[in-house]
């Protein structure tokens, strides 16, 4: 682990410490809106170094079905880097995220991009207007997040995730994984494998390297 791994981890831990704060006795909305208010890149995504993140981009797209998709969606996109990249893979892409506040910066930094757009939406409480309209869905480091959080919940976000995909859709997780006696990397762990039950997807690769892990999952 490098110098800058450890500055990355640092960082990382500063924010999500920073997001219990924020968490207590607000909604998701309300507390990520205070973690973006405070620092527009919480988790240093964007600092040239943190190689994490890049590698993370590299390999999901990487990890994409080599084809042309339509309607591409980025969960929880934050201020819209992986969304940037997906752009290249898809005629139009949406990100959607909790915060309002990463929302208006994204909107902000990829004015110019007409087939990109944000709008701002929980991922728990997703529209059903959403439903059957997304041939690619990216959901990056966010399902760890989701309060409550329980395999129950977790199976039950599968199987919505399952119903905004065309037939024929793709869906692709990735979560951090650093240790196994890391409590949060045994969460990744959780979520990977709740969508692996779910009777709605069938496993297409799943990729189990450090620093992440990746499951590209087809729509059963
Ligand atoms: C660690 S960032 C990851 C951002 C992006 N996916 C990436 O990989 O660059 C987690 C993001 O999930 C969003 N998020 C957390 N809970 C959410 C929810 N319930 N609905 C939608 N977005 C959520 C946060 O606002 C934040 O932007």
């Amino acid at each position: 682990m490098s110098f800058w791994d450890i500055r990355f981890w640092l960082r990382s831990a500063k924010a999500d410490a920073d997001l219990k704060r924020f968490r207590d006795g607000r909604g998701a909305a309300e507390a990520f809106d205070l973690l973006y208010g405070k620092d527009l890149d919480p988790w240093g995504f964007e600092v040239p170094q943190f190689s994490y993140q890049r590698q993370k981009y590299d390999t999901i797209t990487r990890l994409v079905p080599d084809r042309q998709f339509e309607d591409a969606l980025d969960l929880g996109c934050g201020i819209g880097l992986l969304t940037q990249r997906l752009a290249s893979r898809a005629t139009r892409v949406l990100g959607l995220d909790v915060s309002q506040v990463a929302v208006d910066a994204a909107n902000t930094r990829l004015a110019h991009d007409p087939n990109i757009r944000f709008e701002q939406a929980d991922i728990l409480q997703l529209p059903d207007d959403l439903d059957g309209r997304f041939d690619l869905i990216v959901v990056a480091d966010v399902l760890y997040y989701l309060q409550p959080m329980s395999d129950a919940v977790l199976k039950a976000m599968a199987l919505r995730l399952r119903r905004l995909l065309k037939p024929g859709g793709v869906c692709v997780l990735a979560n951090h994984f650093f240790f196994e006696i890391d409590p949060d990397s045994r969460l990744s762990r959780r979520i990977h494998q709740a969508f692996a039950w779910s009777p709605g997807f069938n496993i297409r690769q799943e990729y189990r390297r450090a620093f992440y892990l990746v499951s590209v999952l087809d729509a059963a």
